[in-house]
């Protein structure tokens, strides 16, 4: 079995597994039986400063997107950080981290943007033998609006800020979490480094409204008639979590800061695919909310069999598709490739054929007897017919051989690669050639 030891910013974990800061590490009950099921570690839902703590509403406070077979794709939440005293969330971590020593305790922390706030918090979460404090600059509903959470994420000059006092207070590592609800996630994670991050941790929830009600003419979940949007987790926010990843990990300015990644990772393979983009560890929240904490155990068993299949190491994963994202103009536009339908796979259902000839290249041929066949000298290889057919691969993408003649366009594929950047109808090509 793989080795998934996981050293993320020194803090030591058995895999590369944590939980997210949310419902699932509010309590002493909930981690201690998180970490007996496997998880290597967790970050604690988020402190705030002493005094009352916040209040949540009493009506729901999630909603969801279902898939067709009802599998929960996203989950909408309008819950605040925790609703309990700091003192006895300070005890139980403290507690926690004694009796689980090897695993991962990590500090979330959001209070107000002044110095004395995070000056007065640090010492006390520190005394709890935590391994390291992620900063919540991501919550997207309730607390932005007290000038918390998305409010400073959105800023990256408070970022800066916050970062650099708690790196000036504390000899813990520090977690920036990042906000998804921002045009370029590569000035934030810019700003966290620059206040002396240790790393970013992303995406906290997307801003939301997942329905309304048409009888209420309400927002869902609706609380006396009103609802307000909430922030949008699960399987559905993992593309775009993936791509502000890789932003980060490929952008030149942020490229050695290591990154803890979030977002829908429910399988083993969200998992290896995040750490594939540059992902030192991943967080999970939704896929726990699902199906309980033994989840950990499929990804944990998975991860390790796809490591041993590929005689790799678990640090020799993180990054490794980073070189091949690439921005549009750098593909090889003589990569020629046609669809081909596997006709023992079909079953006939005529998706393929009303996608193409609806809304693509005419490129499916249906005979009367409901065979389905590509035509080459049609096809653009737009991939779309793949998408929508319910038998996976039933169609597959087939690469021309270099010398082959596209019967679409009538040219020989070369076998050299070219890209947009030297293509004769590029305006800019010519300017650079002359
Ligand atoms: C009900 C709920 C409460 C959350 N509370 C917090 C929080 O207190 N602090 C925080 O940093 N993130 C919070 N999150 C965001 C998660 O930590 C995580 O970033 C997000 O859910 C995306 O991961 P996922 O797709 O695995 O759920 C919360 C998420 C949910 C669903
Ligand atoms: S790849 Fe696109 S163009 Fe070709 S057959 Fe499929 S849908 Fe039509
Ligand atoms: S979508 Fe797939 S299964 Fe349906 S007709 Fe086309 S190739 Fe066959």
């Amino acid at each position: 079995m793989a080795d998934l030891t996981s050293n993320f910013i020194g803090i030591k974990s058995p895999n590369p597994f944590w939980l997210a800061s949310a419902p699932p590490t509010d309590k002493e009950y909930n981690v201690r039986r998180a970490f007996e099921a496997g998880w290597g570690g967790v970050v604690w839902k988020t402190l705030g400063e002493a005094g009352p703590p916040v209040v949540n509403v009493n009506g729901p406070r999630y909603g969801a997107i279902y898939g067709a077979d009802r599998r929960l794709l996203g989950l909408n939440n309008i819950e605040l950080i925790t609703d309990r005293p700091l003192e006895v969330n300070l005890r139980e971590m403290k507690a926690v981290k004694r009796d689980y020593p090897d695993r991962a305790l990590i500090a979330s922390i959001m209070v107000p943007c002044e110095e004395e706030a995070w000056k007065a918090i640090l010492p006390l979460v520190e005394e709890t033998g935590a391994d390291g404090i992620e900063l919540n600059c991501g919550c997207p509903h309730g607390m932005s609006e007290r000038g918390m959470g998305a409010a400073v994420g959105q800023n990256p000059d408070l970022i800066e800020q916050i970062t650099r006092w708690c790196k000036q207070t504390t000899r813990m590592p520090v977690i920036v979490k990042l906000t998804p609800n921002i045009t370029d996630v590569r000035l934030p994670a810019q700003a966290a480094k620059r206040g002396g991050a240790d790393a970013v941790s992303l995406i906290n929830t997307v801003n939301s409204i997942t329905s309304v009600d048409l009888d209420l003419f309400a927002p869902e979940p609706t609380i006396d008639g009103k609802g307000s949007h909430g922030g949008l987790c699960g399987p559905a926010v993992k593309p775009m979590a993936l791509n502000m990843v890789a932003e980060i990990a490929r952008s030149p300015e942020t490229a050695d800061l290591p990154i803890s990644g979030i977002g829908g990772v429910t399988t083993w393979k969200d998992a290896a695919e995040f750490m594939a983009l540059g992902a030192g560890n991943v967080q999970v929240c939704t896929a726990a909310m699902t199906y309980g904490f033994k989840v950990v155990q499929e990804m944990i068993s998975g991860l390790s069999q796809y490591l041993d299949e590929k005689q790799i190491g678990l640090p020799d994963l993180v990054g490794r598709a980073i070189p091949n994202v690439s921005d549009w103009q750098h593909l090889n536009l003589n990569y020629v490739s046609k669809a081909v339908i596997d006709q023992d796979a079909c079953i006939k259902c005529g998706r393929c054929y009303a996608a193409c000839e609806d809304t693509s290249h005419q490129a499916i041929a249906m005979s009367e007897d409901r065979v389905f066949t590509v035509k080459d000298e049609e096809c653009v290889a737009c991939n779309l017919c793949v998408n929508v057919c319910p038998v996976e691969d039933c169609i597959t993408m087939e690469r021309m051989a270099p010398g082959q003649t596209d019967p679409r366009t009538g040219k020989v594929v070369q076998a050299e690669p070219a890209d947009w950047t030297t293509h004769p109808n590029n305006p800019m090509a010519k300017v650079a050639a002359e």
